[in-house]
């Protein structure tokens, strides 16, 4: 079953705070990412928390494994249910974060959705078999390394549903309505195809944060994927 989890891509914990009082109810999962952290600090997390709500830190770990272990072992302790760690920064890596992440569950970022081919071929030197593959091969990663899921685009999402257990958890950015501008992101789909690809949460920033009527953006995407969900029975 879906969930919806709201990127507060704010500079100030006062703004993330009010669009979370503004969706009320109808918001229960977010996702605290670089800037909000960086200038706002656990606090920003322990507010969501008090609120009753679920906790996405997307950090994107990528350092060595002591430093990553650490990392992961201080959110952890502050009580997030979602932590990101690069699958690029390799098998040991991931071993280490993996043991001390204890509740918390972990996903492994496989190719930015904001990154199109050419830019990968370009970073990495090569030339790429395709997309979905370049990222099933880092899901593969992140699975034989017990992380509990990952963040992939919705395009890529199909693929790597056919080849993991159904537990392992699939997360995808790059969420937009139908109408709806693609901004900085290259690989994108409609929340109903998503959810159709085997999505269990859709990460949503903009479509929602800079929406005139946020609440109306996240109940008119709640029922799309609730229209998926019930045509599948
Ligand atoms: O505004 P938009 O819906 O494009 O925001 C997507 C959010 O998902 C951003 O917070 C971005 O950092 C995050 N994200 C992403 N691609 C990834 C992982 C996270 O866009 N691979």
């Amino acid at each position: 079953m879906a969930e919806i989890i709201v990127a507060l891509d704010f500079p100030t914990a006062d703004r993330a705070l009010d669009l979370v009082d503004d969706l009320g109810e109808a918001g229960t999962f977010y996702k605290v990412g670089l800037e909000l952290y960086t200038r706002a600090g656990p606090s920003v997390v322990e507010e969501l928390r008090d609120r009753g709500k679920s906790v996405f830190l997307d950090l994107k770990l990528h350092d060595i494994p002591n430093t990553v272990a650490g990392g992961v072992r201080a959110a952890s302790q502050l009580g997030v249910d979602l932590l990101t760690v690069h699958t690029a920064g390799g098998g040991p890596m991931l071993d280490a974060a993996r043991e001390v992440s204890g509740e918390m569950r972990l996903l492994g970022v496989t190719v930015l959705t904001s990154i199109a081919p050419t830019d990968l071929e370009a970073t990495w030197g090569r030339k790429i078999p395709s997309m979905p593959e370049e990222v099933g091969r880092l899901a593969d990663l992140a699975a034989r390394h017990q992380i509990h899921g990952v963040v992939v685009s919705p395009l890529e999402a199909a693929l790597i549903r056919s080849r993991v257990e159904p537990e392992f958890l699939i997360v995808t950015p790059g969420i937009r309505p139908a109408g709806v501008g693609r901004d900085d992101q290259q690989r994108v789909a409609t929340p109903s195809a998503a959810v159709a690809a085997g999505a269990d949460y859709l990460v949503v920033g903009r479509a929602i944060t800079g929406a005139n009527d946020p609440e109306a953006a996240l109940h008119s995407i709640l029922a799309e994927v609730d229209r998926v969900k019930s045509d599948d029975g």
